[in-house]
């Protein structure tokens, strides 16, 4: 169960990365052509906001009772969250990061229900999911990095 929540967690990364970069280039080519928001493109927001809430769900219940949850597991003797970068960056880092990108892409889907012009929606909602997708990118545990790398897939 709690494996499969992780590669849950894990596979649900790509479809927000997916959905996101859906949701950049509409809102993008939205705004520059001065098109009328459609409910196609609110859908796409949608959809990225209802998975970037499910894996923040997922998240939430690893940082707290997962294999190295906060009530789970216990850090190393002697050491403080801080010091060590692993429990920092799974206690820490990575949840802010992750929360702060989830608000602005709530904040980015926000923008479809507000009753302004449809290129300051566009614009708008551009800004803030490029912002979501920096930080996603920039707080994923790439398996390149040295001591928090993770699989690009589960069971890899
Ligand atoms: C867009 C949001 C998020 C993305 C894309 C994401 C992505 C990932 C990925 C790819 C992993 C590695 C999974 C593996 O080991 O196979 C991971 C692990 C983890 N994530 Fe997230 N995450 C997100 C949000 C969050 C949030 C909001 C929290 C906490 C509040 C969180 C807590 C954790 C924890 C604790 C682990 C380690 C789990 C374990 O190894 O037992 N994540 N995340």
């Amino acid at each position: 169960m709690q494996t499969g929540l992780v590669h849950l967690h894990n596979i649900l990364r790509w479809v927000i990365l997916i959905l996101l970069l859906v949701s950049i280039g509409k809102s993008y080519s939205g705004w520059k052509n001065k098109k009328v928001f459609t409910p196609g493109d609110r859908k796409t927001w949608l959809f990225t906001l209802i998975f970037s809430h499910l894996t923040l769900l997922l998240g939430l219940m690893q940082v707290l009772f997962g294999r190295f949850g906060i009530f789970t597991s216990s850090l190393p003797e002697g050491t403080s969250v801080m010091k060590d970068k692993f429990y920092r960056f799974f206690w820490i880092e990575h949840p802010t990061a992750m929360i702060l990108a989830i608000v602005f892409i709530t904040l980015g889907y926000g923008m479809a229900k507000k009753s302004v012009a449809d290129e300051v929606k566009y614009r708008k909602a551009f800004t803030y999911f490029m912002i979501a997708l920096v930080l996603i990118i920039v707080a994923i545990p790439w398996p390149f990095r040295e001591i928090v790398g993770r699989p690009l897939f589960p069971g890899m």
